[in-house]
């Protein structure tokens, strides 16, 4: 199937949990546009010292540097045929310059409550190996591994509130926009991993 599906929601609503089952399932890229401005950060690039500023202090990265390097990832042939957006689009520009570059065909929205968005954020643990996303208490490493797991320096209490402001202030409009187009889908995202991923499932089955 082509065209593009995008995962929406605050900040540790589990998007990259479920875009790493979805990848599985459909063979479709992800492209996350943090997992992208922290390897740009980790390489020392001149884009990754413009956003690293904006990235600790919990605010959005101006849309002129993300639409740009949404555009060149597009350009690879692994992105020919769709692809999955995790985290990307955050603002209606981003969601306006997309529109001319992709067809997307569903805007999954997974909801969760803001405390328990800063639960979750405040005990994730990343595997640098990997990739993959755990958390001490709802979704612990095997102990094999635990000791090489990283945390995010962007993952604690105070910048977390404030990636929660710039989620309500910026990215939840997107939600009524791409509504007003038929491509929302809700998703209550304030249960079990699995119980989130069946009903992503369930929402796409037939398209994916
Ligand atoms: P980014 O890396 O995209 O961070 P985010 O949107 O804040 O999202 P997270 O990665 O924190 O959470 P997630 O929803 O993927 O949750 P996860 O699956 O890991 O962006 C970082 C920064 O980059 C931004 O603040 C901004 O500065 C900049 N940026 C990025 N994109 C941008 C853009 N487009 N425009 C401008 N700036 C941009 O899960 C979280 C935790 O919860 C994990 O521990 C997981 O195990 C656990 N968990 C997951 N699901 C469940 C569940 N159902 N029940 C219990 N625990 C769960």
């Amino acid at each position: 199937m082509s065209g593009s599906v995008v995962l929406f929601g605050p900040p540790g609503a589990g998007k990259g949990t479920q875009a790493g089952r979805i990848v599985v399932r459909t063979g479709k890229p992800q492209i996350s546009t943090g997992d992208m401005l922290r390897a740009a950060v980790a390489a020392g690039s001149e884009l990754g010292m413009e956003a690293k500023g904006y990235v600790d202090a919990g605010l959005l990265v101006p849309d002129v540097i993300i639409i740009g390097l949404i555009a060149e990832r597009l350009q690879d042939d692994d992105a020919s045929s769709g692809v999955l957006f995790d985290g990307y689009p955050r603002t209606i520009p981003q969601a306006e310059a997309l529109s001319k570059v992709a067809e997307v065909y569903a805007v999954i929205s997974i909801e969760v409550p803001d405390d328990a968005v800063v639960e979750r954020i405040v005990g994730r643990r990343m595997d640098p190996e990997t990739g993959d996303i755990y958390h001490v208490a709802f979704n612990p490493a095997p102990s094999g591994i635990s000791s090489r797991l990283i945390q995010r320096e962007d993952d604690n209490e105070q910048t977390v509130r404030k990636r929660l402001s710039a989620y309500h202030q910026q990215t939840a409009p997107l939600a009524d926009w791409y509504a007003q187009k038929g491509l929302l889908v809700r998703i209550d995202g304030d249960r079990s991993i699995d119980e989130v991923g069946m009903a992503i499932e369930e929402a796409l089955s037939g398209a994916l």
